[in-house]
């Protein structure tokens, strides 16, 4: 390989390299961060937040997620239907990396484990669901039992 080949290769590397770093940073930046409120031992989450309301058009979200002030995990919320939702710590049952939401699956960046919306394994290597919380709800809010 002569020196103008090498360079060139070289820069489609680098250039490669760089995207494929900055792509998935930039689609992770798509998740909803709710406003965290937590009034009585609950995470209140208003039913609105599950709606993606842009240009005069709505758009139901499947989850939203939210952190909590010192916890190391943030929660993530599913939408199944209007009067069921699924709350999840976003922490691997095999070695507590954090989880990445994608459609109706959580994923283990660190080995692969995979959870469905409601935090039952589908694939190892963690064994164990995930940490869930109760839920209640009204016509507003959804309420998370934290504690
Ligand atoms: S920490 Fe999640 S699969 Fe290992």
């Amino acid at each position: 390989m002569n020196r103008k080949d090498f360079i060139n290769n070289t820069c489609l590397i680098c250039i490669g390299s760089s995207l494929s770093m900055v792509i998935p940073s930039s689609c992770s930046s798509s998740n909803y961060f709710t406003k965290t409120v937590v009034k009585n031992k609950e995470l209140v989450i208003a039913r609105t937040e599950f709606l993606n309301t842009t240009k005069g058009s709505s758009v139901n979200r499947k989850f939203v997620l939210a952190r909590i002030d010192n916890w190391r995990f943030p929660i993530c919320i599913y939408k199944i239907d209007d009067n069921t939702f699924h709350a999840l710590l976003m922490e691997c049952t095999h070695r507590s990396c954090e989880l990445s939401p994608h459609g109706d699956f959580l994923i283990c960046p660190c080995h692969g484990s995979e959870f469905d919306r409601t935090g039952k394994v589908q694939n190892p290597p963690a064994e164990e669901n995930l940490k869930t919380y109760k839920i209640h709800t009204d016509k507003e809010n959804i309420y998370v039992q934290l504690f």
